[in-house]
């Protein structure tokens, strides 16, 4: 599952990195603007094409570059075989993805390189809105039920019919019932597809948070969207008039969302910084257990700078949470040191050095 080999070229201030990865635990390290998010990012584009700092590739790809490129070697399905990844995108937008000799589309892709991330932008979980929420449960439910592309896909197709005909036509209402009959076969569906995955998120986060975080009581509520005592077809006809106004459907599963309590009061507004880091990040390590037990395949990790916000102790009860898990983790940091202390003796951990987006040293180091 690691990847074995990884080569990044014009990503940011990395214009030809290559390197050997450990298949567990990697700190980067180096000075503001050396270029470690952006080696995360590079390896965010091989799982998912794109970066999760910016949508504009003239931002991602090197300036005075056409293109950028990252490829790996890794047994994405854990089958003993290593095959060749590789992502291109250029300037105009096109994406190239490769794997084992053949072109693939954007979800194999997804599939085959399964990543999460943990970075400044993670508290969003936390404080952003509710489509961050739904964006972190359909994760989940993507890498665990193969339906859930086909349903996701149909749901939003006929979404956008329906909202479509509320905006800009006379719904008939023969038609509008036909629509309706759909959307919600889809919603029914789709809202059980995430129910189901957050029934085994739950004792999974749980546990982690209990190891990172122990006497804090986090309660994780879903709403789905609509008043389910009611039934959505119902709710639906309900709020035609409104929806019909507004120009959109008003209730659904693209109103759904997950409720993260603290002592029963929203978590964005009770928990210190911290505390919310720890809560967001066991969220995340949650769903890269479940999805461990499930497939048998581990995560790939990119945390960016790991200490910020955290003291020493929970610094380190994070590094022992991820040095007994099976991911492998790409880790950065300004200073070595301050990541230098958490791991036992048998973990290995490989440091690596970036200045000025070049690697100046790797040491594989038992510690
Ligand atoms: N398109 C681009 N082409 C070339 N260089 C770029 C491009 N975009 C950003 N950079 C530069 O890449 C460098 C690396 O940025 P990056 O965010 O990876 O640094 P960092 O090591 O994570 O720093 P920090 O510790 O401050 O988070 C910066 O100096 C930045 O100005
Ligand atoms: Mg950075």
């Amino acid at each position: 599952m690691p990847l074995t080999t990884l080569k990044v070229q014009q990503v940011r201030n990395l214009a030809d990195v290559r390197f050997t990865p450990s298949p567990h635990i990697n700190i980067v390290y180096g000075a503001n603007g050396s270029g470690k998010s952006s080696l995360l990012e590079a390896i965010h584009i091989l799982g998912l094409t794109r970066s999760f700092r910016t949508n504009k590739l003239r931002h991602l790809i090197s300036s005075g570059a056409e293109q950028c490129l990252v490829f790996a070697e890794l047994d994405a399905m854990a089958t003993g075989t290593t095959q060749a990844l590789g992502v291109e995108r250029n300037l105009e937008g096109v994406s190239r993805m490769r794997y084992a000799g053949a072109d693939i589309d954007l979800t194999t892709l997804a599939e085959l390189l399964p990543i999460q991330v943990i970075n400044s932008e993670t508290f969003q979980i936390l404080e952003g809105s509710p489509s961050i929420r739904r964006a972190f449960i359909d994760w989940g439910v993507f890498h665990t039920d193969p339906m859930f592309i086909r349903l996701w896909r149909g749901f939003k197709r006929v979404l956008k019919q329906r909202n479509s005909l509320l905006k800009y036509g006379k719904i008939d209402p023969s038609m509008r019932q036909i629509w309706d009959r759909e959307l919600v076969t889809y919603s029914v569906q789709l809202n059980s597809l995430r129910e189901d995955y957050l029934a085994l998120l739950k004792p999974e986060f749980d546990q982690v948070l209990a190891g990172l975080l122990p006497n804090l009581e986090i309660e994780l509520g879903f709403s789905c969207g609509w008043d389910q005592k009611r039934g959505l077809d119902e709710v639906l006809a309900d709020n035609l008039v409104r929806d019909r106004k507004q120009g959109f459907t008003s209730a659904g599963p693209q109103r759904a969302d997950l409720r993260v309590k603290a002592d029963g009061h929203n978590a964005a507004e009770r928990l210190s910084r911290g505390q919310k880091k720890i809560v967001v990040s066991a969220l995340k390590l949650a769903q890269g257990a479940l999805f461990y037990k499930l497939n048998s395949r581990a995560c790939v990790y990119l945390i960016d700078d790991l200490p910020s916000e955290l003291d020493d102790h929970h610094c380190r009860l994070f590094c022992q949470y991820l040095e007994k898990s099976s991911n492998q983790c790409f880790i950065t940091c300004v200073d070595k040191t301050t990541l230098s202390e958490f791991w036992s003796q048998e973990t290995q951990v490989s440091f690596h050095e970036i200045h000025q987006g070049e690697f100046i040293t790797q040491d594989q180091e038992i510690l």
